[in-house]
């Protein structure tokens, strides 16, 4: 991590506050995917001087599990250390709350997200097969493959 602690914080956003809707679809692919979640969903953001880089989205599913279910870092912020960042500060957040389990939910062909989940702790868990075809309007590639099943990985807190 390049940042000082002094430089940046983790705040939930608030009601009056825009939905930061650039970052959201920076990791999904629709306004109106979104719009199935976010409504029901609290959203942390990354602020350094003044300005949000980076943010994650918590749903809570039940008394034991929450899911993260958006994580997006600015571009020219990205590979810096901070969606490991905001993944540690969602499972401190869900801890702290008395959750059991927090999940998260990627593509099949995200590999960079599979590796950076797996590397904070989560375990892939179960595969909901062809989420990407049935549930978007257009076909969605990512390292030259089309996004087909979404793998959940699992972290027991
Ligand atoms: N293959 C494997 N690993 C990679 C690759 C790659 N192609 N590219 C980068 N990495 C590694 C980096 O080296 C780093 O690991 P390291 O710390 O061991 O060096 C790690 O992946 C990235 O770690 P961070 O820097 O902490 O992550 P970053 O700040 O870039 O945030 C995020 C990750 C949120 C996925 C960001 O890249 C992003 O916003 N991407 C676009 C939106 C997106 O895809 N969001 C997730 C969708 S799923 C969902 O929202 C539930």
């Amino acid at each position: 991590m390049t940042f000082n602690k002094e430089e940046w914080a983790i705040r939930q956003l608030r009601k009056n506050e825009e939905t930061p809707f650039g970052l959201l679809l920076l990791a999904d692919e629709t306004v109106e995917a979104i719009n199935k979640y976010i409504s029901d969903s609290e959203i942390y953001v990354f602020e350094k001087d003044e300005k949000i880089i980076a943010l994650y989205v918590l749903k809570v599913l039940d008394n034991e599990r929450i899911e993260i279910k958006n994580i997006a870092v600015e571009d020219s912020f990205q590979g810096k250390g901070i969606g490991s960042l905001l993944l540690r500060d969602a499972s401190e957040r869900a801890t702290k709350r008395g959750f059991k389990f927090l999940f998260i939910g990627t593509g099949d062909a995200s590999i960079k997200q599979l590796y950076l989940y797996q590397k904070e702790g989560f375990e892939m868990s179960k595969i909901i097969k062809n989420f990407f075809i049935d549930n978007y309007p257009a076909p969605i590639y990512e390292n030259g493959l089309q996004l087909k099943h979404m793998i959940v990985l699992q972290k027991s807190l």
